[in-house]
């Protein structure tokens, strides 16, 4: 057994080759320190407009007092969709209405990938790339080369002509139907190569494809095998079913 003072050299040595400074890991394609730019700055304008002032309001009074402040993300969200993403003055805005520090919301918006921090194109792509999406199916790396391809666009970039920005993502809740992206609002699941394409094609023609399981299973929503379900095939039972009937 060691002495302590035999543990104490050990533990020396080892601090010698400890890493005490390092620079923190890359988790995001964005870079959320703010710099003033001629399109964010503190003076630009915003304002909701008067419909969706009403909006925000119904959305404040769903919160007890002493807890509106709850309501910042779906206000942010609100305001990410007039703006058409979330600059300076849109957190200012939501802020003030909340009555809230202005630091707050800014640790909310910068947290939550959802909040586009610089503009973005008239599709926003984004693309999973958390465990479940990158073993299912084909696999999330193969999809993402097939976008960058198709848009010829890295991760991050917004192509020439304005149309789509491609991000990457963490896990979007789709896990169940993996490989998937998100075209704004619309979730699409079961991709392969030719689906991708086909769908950013068919985007680019100016037709909406449809969203959901692109494997021809639409009703493949939580995970069923593509075979077709093989246990809890009966309607689900209601409230009371099993219990004595005396109770
Ligand atoms: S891991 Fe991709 S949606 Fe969950």
């Amino acid at each position: 057994m060691l002495s302590s003072v035999g543990r104490n050299i050990i533990w020396t040595a080892k601090q010698q080759f400890r890493s005490l400074h390092k620079t923190s890991a890359v988790c995001s394609d964005h870079m959320f320190v703010h710099r003033d730019t001629p399109i964010n700055n503190p003076d630009v304008k915003f304002e909701f407009t008067p419909e969706n002032r009403k909006r925000a309001d119904a959305i404040i009074a769903n919160y007890p007092d002493g807890h509106k402040q709850a309501a910042v993300i779906p206000l942010l969200d609100l305001a990410q969709r007039q703006h058409g993403w979330t600059p300076l003055v849109v957190m200012h805005a939501v802020a003030d209405m909340l009555k809230m520090p202005r630091m707050r919301v800014y640790e909310v918006a910068t947290f939550y990938t959802m909040f586009n921090r610089e503009p973005v194109g008239k599709y926003f792509v984004q693309i999973c790339t958390t465990t479940p999406c990158m073993l299912g199916g084909v696999g999330s790396d193969v999809i993402l080369q097939a976008i960058k391809d198709n848009l010829g666009v890295k991760v991050g970039e917004t192509t020439k002509d304005g149309m789509f920005t491609l991000a990457e993502v963490e896990c979007l809740g789709a896990c169940v139907n993996a490989p998937m992206i998100q075209i704004n609002d619309n979730y699409y699941e079961d991709l392969t190569v030719e689906d991708t394409n086909r769908i950013l094609n068919d985007i680019k023609s100016g037709k909406m494809p449809k969203p959901g399981p692109q494997s021809g299973q639409d009703w493949r929503f939580a995970s069923e095998p593509k075979t077709g379900l093989t246990s809890l095939t009966d309607p689900p039972k209601g409230p009371g079913f099993g219990v004595r009937s005396d109770l």
